[in-house]
């Protein structure tokens, strides 16, 4: 059902470097919305983990990380902030490293339980474009409005690439190809809420898209609901 005013909810999901973030950002701030990239709470917990020496096959110590750690989000600019015990990890999250191991820790069901909980609470007044892999399917299936974000797997890693080659790393397109991939069959496959398309979500292959007409399309939709 339409709410009334900016309290619409927008869910957008999609496998690894499909542009949802940079798009979600954009919608919600042409929209006045907030922004909140729930992949980037999996990533500190990610952090936290490896700085701790964590087995990262260890799914009872991940939950126990997951509950005891305090994840917040603020904003500067338009642009997510994530706080992690106090500690702004925004940059931290983003290495190679956290990216390679971050599936194992986000297919844990406990660590999973923990991260939806918050993400409930961010979403509960409405007014936020909030992306993932499980928004639209489990996190808030009420969302009036469900993106699914893809484009083809070389794509996707070349996006990667330069958002890496940006931040100043050294990338091997072939090798972060092959990690995307692995990352969206663990995604995929994980027994709680894996990445699916939701039955109601509209599907929206990017591949030959500019951001631009990705950030129309979306608004466009929404216009319309
Ligand atoms: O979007 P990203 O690359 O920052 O996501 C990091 C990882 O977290 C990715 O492996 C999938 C996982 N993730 C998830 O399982 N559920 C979400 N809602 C968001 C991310």
């Amino acid at each position: 059902m339409r709410r009334e005013g900016q309290n619409l909810v927008i869910a957008i999901d999609g496998p690894a470097g499909a542009g949802k973030s940079t798009v979600a950002r954009q919608v919600s701030k042409d929209l006045g919305y907030i922004y909140i990239d729930t992949g980037a709470m999996y990533r500190a917990l990610t952090l936290k983990a490896l700085r701790l020496d964590v087995l990262l096959s260890d799914e009872e110590a991940l939950t126990s990380l997951a509950k005891e750690t305090q994840i917040q989000l603020t904003y500067k600019d338009h642009t997510q902030v994530i706080i992690m015990d106090g500690e702004d990890v925004s940059v931290d999250i983003r290495t190679p490293q956290v990216s390679q191991h971050v599936s194992l820790v986000a297919k844990v069901p406990g660590v999973r339980t923990e991260m939806v909980k918050l993400q409930r609470k961010l979403a509960e007044n409405g007014g936020v474009v909030m992306d993932g892999r499980d928004i639209g399917t489990f996190v808030l299936p009420e969302a009036e409005c469900k993106i699914f974000l893809t484009a083809s797997a070389r794509e996707r890693a070349i996006r990667r690439a330069r958002d890496l080659e940006a931040a100043g790393y050294k990338v091997d397109i072939q090798q972060l190809e092959k990690e995307i991939a692995m990352r969206d069959q663990i995604d995929s496959t994980r027994e709680m809420a894996p990445l699916v398309q939701a039955h109601d979500a509209i599907i929206m292959d990017t591949t030959d898209m500019s951001f631009n007409e990705v950030v129309d399309k979306i608004k466009e939709h929404i216009r319309q609901i």
